[in-house]
């Protein structure tokens, strides 16, 4: 039997998951999104699922309730719902840094009923992005294949071994698009102090993004081997590494890291 899945937030990442789902084949009308905002209903309802603006009503219809809400909100739209979840509903949420303690806390849910953290990335929007999940109690792997299916027509996912992991995993895949973006942004803008034009200095810059992230992603080999690869000695390639070796790169990724897996620690404890 189709799961009637619900979300409460009909924003962006709620829109790419129905739309990813719709996409994949799953029964539009067994998708299920509350929202305050009409424009953010209409949206949503134009792909076929159904809208509401009470969130109570997807606690009533689902066995699967999505929270794609800001962080912010997550007190205020989940005291109303305290005590309405039945043991044999699943909770899952994308919030950024809410603890599942907290969300068993909020929501005054048992030990026994499920819930879920996700740990989504903005690629899920083209559905190319990479959902990382995880539980604070053992899961059958019907089950956790049920649950990543969800949000697998976004992208990839990966079940990591427990919550702790999360925070890592917000450093590395959940803030990750926007070190790739500095990193385009400074070539575009080196490429235009070399002479070339803002079109010129783009095109090349994502297309050389898009080419080694497929050939990253698709070949047996490592990063570091495909890069030795192109990496002659004494050649341009090794005139621009030593450079980004000199400026001691891989310590500054290195620190970058820690720092937002420090934040996404600190933002869980507030
Ligand atoms: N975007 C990403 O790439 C990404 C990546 C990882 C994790 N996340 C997480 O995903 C969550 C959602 O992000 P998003 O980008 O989809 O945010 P969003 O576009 O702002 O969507 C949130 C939606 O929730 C609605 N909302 C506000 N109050 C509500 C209430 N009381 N009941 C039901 N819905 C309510 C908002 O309506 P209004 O606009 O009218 O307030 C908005 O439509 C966040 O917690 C974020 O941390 C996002």
């Amino acid at each position: 039997m189709t799961a009637h899945i619900g979300l409460i937030g009909g924003g962006n990442m709620a829109y790419a998951i129905v739309s990813g789902l719709i996409a994949s084949g799953y029964p539009a009308d067994h998708l299920h999104v509350a929202d305050p905002a009409e424009a953010s209903r209409h949206r949503i309802a134009s792909l076929g699922a159904k809208t509401t603006a009470l969130n109570t009503e997807i606690v009533e219809q689902a066995s699967v309730v999505i929270f794609a809400i800001k962080p912010q909100v997550f007190r205020l739209v989940g005291e109303p719902l305290a005590g309405l979840f039945q043991d044999n509903q699943t909770v899952l949420s994308i919030c950024a840094g809410i603890p599942i303690k907290r969300i068993r806390e909020i929501l005054k849910l048992q030990s026994n009923q499920r819930v879920v953290r996700v740990m989504p990335n903005t690629p899920c929007l083209i559905g190319e992005g990479m959902s990382c999940l995880a539980s604070d109690q053992p899961l059958a792997d019907d089950q956790k294949h049920a649950l990543a299916d969800l949000f697998a027509s976004c992208g990839d996912t990966l079940w990591v071994a427990n919550e702790e992991a999360i925070d890592a995993v917000t450093a590395v895949s959940g803030s990750g698009p926007a070190y790739f973006f500095l990193l385009m942004e400074s070539m575009m803008s080196a490429a235009m102090r070399l002479g070339l034009a803002e079109p010129i200095a783009r095109k090349l810059v994502l297309q050389t993004a898009v080419g080694s992230a497929l050939m990253a992603r698709d070949a047996t080999e490592t990063p570091a081997i495909l890069r030795a690869q192109v990496t002659s000695p004494g050649g341009t390639t090794q005139a621009a590494t030593t450079v980004f070796e000199e400026g001691d790169f891989s310590g500054l990724v290195d620190q970058a890291l820690i720092a937002a897996r420090d934040r996404a620690q600190a933002l869980a404890r507030d």
